[in-house]
Parts: C-alpha cells; structure tokens; sequence
C-alpha cells in the first residue's frame, strides 16, 4: 500500500490530539496498527518514525513539555499496540524505550499545543482542574468549543471588538487572533490573580513579543487584560471604558451562587453597550444551566440556543479546529436585549 508519512491523515490526527493532550481512549490505536501492517516494511517504518517525530520529539513539544505521565502512556500504549501485532523496529523501538526511561514526575503546570493554520497555540496549564483555589488554571472544554464555533461563524468575531468574561488562560481568544478573520481587539478579562498572570503568560508566549508585558498587538487584533470580577462591578465600569460589539464568556456557569451576579453583569453591559452575548456552556448539571438561563429570561434578555448540526453532518470545511472531549454536550447560548417590538 502506497502512503506517504508527509501526508498521512492518520499521523495528523495522532499528531493534533497528542499535542492537545486528548485523552489516550481517543486515539485511533487499532486504525494506525491496520495501517501500519498493511505497508511495506520500509514504509511502515518511514511511519513509525514520522509518529514520533510529529509528537514526542517534535521541537515544540521538547521546548515546552506536555504532561510526563500522559507522554509516557502515550508511549506504552504505542508500544503494546505494535508488539501485538509483532510490528517490530529496532530503532523505533530503541527510541521509544529510551524516551519511557525518562523521569515522569508530574510538574504542577505543563503545557498544551493546540495546532491552526500553520501554528500551534501553547498554552501553559495546571495538572490539576482545580488548583490555588480556582478552576481558571486549566483549559476547558467549553472555551474549546466556543473556539472552534468562532472559527466557524467568523461572521460574530471577524474584526469586531470583543470582550470575554472569566478568560482563563486565554485559549478561546488567542484562536480566535491567530484565525484567519481575527477580531479588531479583544479584551481578556479574569478575577483571580494567578490566572492572570498565567494568562498574561499564555498571551505574551504566543506573540513575538520577548518583553514580559502583555503586547499592545498580537497578530492583527489589538489586545488587553482586565482584571474583572463580575461578583463585585456587575459592569458599569467597564461600559464607560469601552464599547465592545460581543461579550463571550465559556464555561462560566457552574457555581449556583455566583449565577445572579455573573446575569447581572451580563445584562449591565449588554443594555450599556448595546452589543450581544455568546456564552458556552457545559451541560454537566442541567439544574445549574436551567437556574442561568431562568435568570437571563427574566431579566429583561431573550436568549436562543444555536442549532448546529452535529460535527460529523458538517461539511469539511466545518469541522472542529481544535479536538475536545465531547462526553459532555456544550451549549451555546446567544443573548440579546428582548426588542421593543417583542414587548408589545
Ligand atoms: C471553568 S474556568 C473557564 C476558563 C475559560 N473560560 C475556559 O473555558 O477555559 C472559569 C473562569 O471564570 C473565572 N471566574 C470565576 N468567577 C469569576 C468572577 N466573579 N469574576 C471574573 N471571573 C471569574 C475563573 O477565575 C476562571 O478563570
């Protein structure tokens, strides 16, 4: 069988999910080994090498390391998956061996790569879902989603003026700048003090820029970190600093007790601005998303799910940017002011 490891969609898609750090059940194990056994033996080695050099020796992952334990079952799932199937490649073999000797000691922040166009998007994050006191120390799956739907309706973000609540490391709103329709500027905003510094990190690693402020530009879109905290401003402030077109937030909705601020503050800068709110959530508590959209409704809002047909009914050009999880659904959620008309 004739197949080059340049273009082989089964190596990129190894590749992609290996750097975002998909979970190891996600792979396609038994595709690969198939593939691998129907080559030649050179071919198949060509292969092997290429995985490799694509995932635990590409450049971006030796000078910004994934997670040891996840690289190292990585590996060992690899390497059983092959030995099954008597594929055996002396130094493929050699090299897998010797990179599972290395020390596996979880650090407390490792990175992730998320690849678009013809870049990654590193992101440095917590090993942890929940560390200092905050869940904003880790990328979610619902800022992923809202990513990818972005890249997909650029229509919302292309260059627009935009402003995200509760941002987290930043992956949602540097995708949405390296795109190919980036917004005109787009305002970073958190409230907790070691998730903006790790934002302002994230931001300043994927620019050009050495300094260690976070720069004015990046790519097109003109950039700012706000230190927010919508339990205590509810937003007038921030309506009076600019006009933003659209206020994002994802996976925000999840603390019942914060859900009448987190609406308020959304209801404030919508009526203020007069621009519109996208909001992606997590469905993993329905009571808890009920609670958010009650409070929106009755407040003076109209909110409207969209009705994306599911990835796999998409055309090509639809298809996730980025891979997520999707063991929990997410929902996406626009919110606009109820029109006078409607009223009446
Ligand atoms: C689950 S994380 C989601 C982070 C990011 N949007 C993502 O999808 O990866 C929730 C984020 O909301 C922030 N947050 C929680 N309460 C907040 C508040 N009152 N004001 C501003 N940000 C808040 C947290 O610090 C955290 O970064």
């Amino acid at each position: 069988m004739v197949c080059s490891s340049d273009s082989c969609a089964l190596l990129l898609d190894f590749q992609h999910k290996f750097c975002t750090v998909a979970e190891l059940k996600c792979f396609s194990w038994e595709d690969l080994i198939d593939h691998l056994v129907d080559l030649d033996d050179l071919s198949c080695k060509d292969h092997i090498d290429k995985l490799l050099s694509s995932t635990v020796d590409h450049p971006i992952v030796r000078k910004y390391p994934l997670k040891p334990t996840f690289r190292k079952g990585f590996l060992k799932q690899f390497l059983n998956s092959v030995e099954e199937r008597g594929l055996t490649h002396d130094s493929a073999y050699e090299r897998l061996v010797s990179l599972l000797a290395e020390p596996d000691t979880d650090r407390e922040l490792h990175y992730r790569h998320f690849p678009i166009k013809n870049r990654f998007i590193t992101i440095q994050e917590s090993r942890n879902f929940l560390a200092h006191g905050t869940t904003g120390l880790h990328a979610w799956q619902a800022g992923i989603a809202l990513a990818n739907w972005g890249i997909r309706n650029k229509e919302h973000f292309h260059f627009k003026r935009v402003f995200e609540l509760g941002s987290g490391l930043g992956l949602t709103g540097l995708a949405l700048i390296f795109s190919d329709t980036p917004p005109l500027s787009y305002t970073f905003s958190d409230c907790h003090p070691d998730v903006l510094q790790l934002l302002k990190k994230n931001i300043i690693l994927n620019s050009t820029s050495d300094g260690e402020d976070v720069p004015k530009r990046v790519n097109k879109t003109n950039v700012q970190v706000l230190d927010f905290d919508w339990s205590e401003e509810g937003g007038p402030r921030l309506s009076k600093l600019f006009q933003p077109d659209l206020i994002i937030a994802a996976d925000v909705v999840y603390d019942f007790d914060s859900i009448p601020q987190l609406c308020t503050t959304i209801k404030t800068l919508i009526t203020t601005t007069k621009a519109y709110s996208l909001v992606a959530c997590t469905v993993r508590n329905e009571e808890t998303l009920d609670n958010f959209l009650e409070s929106l409704g009755g407040s003076g809002l109209e909110v409207s799910e969209d009705e994306e047909e599911d990835e796999e009914e998409r055309d090509p050009k639809g298809k996730d940017t980025f891979w997520h999880s999707k063991e929990l659904p997410v929902k996406i959620f626009k919110i606009t002011l109820v029109s006078e008309n409607s009223i009446i």
